[in-house]
């Protein structure tokens, strides 16, 4: 059964009615361009085959009802919240989340209330974005209920709607986040990369096809999560910023690669690795669609193992789980392999030949079990469906 029909079938029973409608918002993993996003710059997302689902019926006092509903069926309601009384700071823990798109929402004239039931079968907590996929799919929910449907021709278009979600996650969750995780879930299609200029807003979806050059991007959730992720998270975007100030440009985006030497010099030691890791980032971004755009899917391997050792070395975002998933992965013969998303823990990606795939789960669990940590889910992502009205 799908999320949506899952959404549907639990909406009517907390509920005893039936949804106005179900909306759905997948995850992601980003191929490449990592925390390049807040710097202006270029990111390389998939949709993942797994979605957050919300049902969804308009309230006639106001108040925001919100449910998720797990795996085994059992319902967690929200304390529900008037949406006329929503601030950033009034809700607290997951309910955050819902709360603050509705929050945002009304500022754009969207304020009714609402009966929102929550499904899904992103992983949690394994950075590949189910956060982002719940706001998603609120944000076309309360949309939906309104009578307004996202595009790019008529109404909000789909980045609007992606900078209201991250405007909800900055200003009422309270996390410093970019642009990639919203834009990813709410723009991506099946079958392709999303190529988003973070500063035009420009995009570009490039075909990709990996099973048809027999490879498979696989992905490792390590399952570890790190604490120092949020504030770690946050110091990074402030050394980029406060680089970018020092060099006298907008952002670390207006660095060319064959000036960062040059710029370099001009920083204190601090906060050049942070810069090299951003402008090198973006320049592998670059060849990386380059190459997607002639078909040649076997040769990204490099960027995204160079992308890697940046990650680890200069931005200091891996950790050990990520590093050794990396690292087992290509010695059982991945072609690249890299953390995605955020780091300190998350998932590692590898882009694996097919017929290396039995030999390269098993070196990953292996170098798990030998260091007596987790085990980690390995799955391959098939890039998919971005956000959308179900029924
Ligand atoms: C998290 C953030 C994104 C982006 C990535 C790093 O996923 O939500 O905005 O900065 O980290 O690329």
């Amino acid at each position: 059964m799908s999320q949506a029909d899952r959404a549907a079938e639990q909406f009517q029973r907390l509920h005893e009615r039936a949804p106005s409608g179900v909306w759905s918002a997948p995850g992601r993993v980003n191929l490449i361009g990592e925390h390049t996003d807040y710097n202006d710059g270029f990111v390389l997302p998939f949709a993942l085959p797994y979605r957050i689902a919300v049902a969804a019926a308009p309230r006639a006092d106001g108040l925001l009802v919100v449910t998720t509903v797990g795996d085994d069926g059992v319902p967690q309601r929200a304390d529900p919240v008037a949406v006329a009384d929503l601030e950033p700071g009034s809700v607290t823990g997951w309910a955050a989340f819902p709360s603050g798109v509705a929050w945002v929402l009304r500022g754009q004239g969207v304020t009714g209330g609402a009966d929102l039931v929550i499904v899904g079968d992103v992983p949690a907590g394994a950075g590949l974005s189910s956060s982002h996929a719940l706001q998603c799919a609120i944000a076309l929910a309360l949309l939906g209920l309104a009578g307004v449907a996202p595009d790019e021709h008529a109404g909000p278009t789909l980045a609007e709607v992606a900078r209201w979600v991250q405007r909800s996650e900055n200003d009422f969750v309270g996390a410093p986040t970019g642009l990639l995780d919203q834009t990813a879930s709410l723009c991506c299609v099946e079958g392709h990369v999303l190529f988003l200029d973070v500063r035009s807003g420009v995009r570009e979806l490039v075909p990709f096809d990996p099973a048809a050059a027999d490879l498979e991007v696989l992905v490792i959730d390590t399952r570890a999560r790190h604490s120092l992720a949020d504030s770690a998270y946050g110091e990074r975007r402030k050394g980029c910023e406060e680089a970018a100030r020092l060099l006298g440009v907008p952002a670390l985006r207006d660095v060319p690669l064959d000036g960062l030497a040059d710029a370099l010099n001009r920083l204190p030691d601090a906060l050049r690795p942070l810069v090299r890791h951003v402008v090198t980032e973006n320049d592998r971004v670059l060849r990386t669609v380059a190459a997607l755009r002639a078909g040649r899917v076997a040769d990204i391997g490099d960027d995204m193992a160079a992308s890697h050792a940046s990650l680890r070395a200069d931005y200091q975002v891996s950790c050990l789980e990520l590093d050794i998933a990396v690292d087992a992965a290509v010695g059982a013969g991945a072609l690249g392999a890299r953390m995605t998303g955020g780091g300190f823990g998350g998932s590692a990606i590898a882009l694996v030949p097919t017929g290396a795939h039995g030999d390269v789960r098993a070196a990953v669990l292996a170098a798990y079990a030998e260091r007596s940590l987790t085990t980690p889910r390995l799955f391959a992502a098939v890039p998919s469906a971005g956000a959308g009205r179900d029924h």
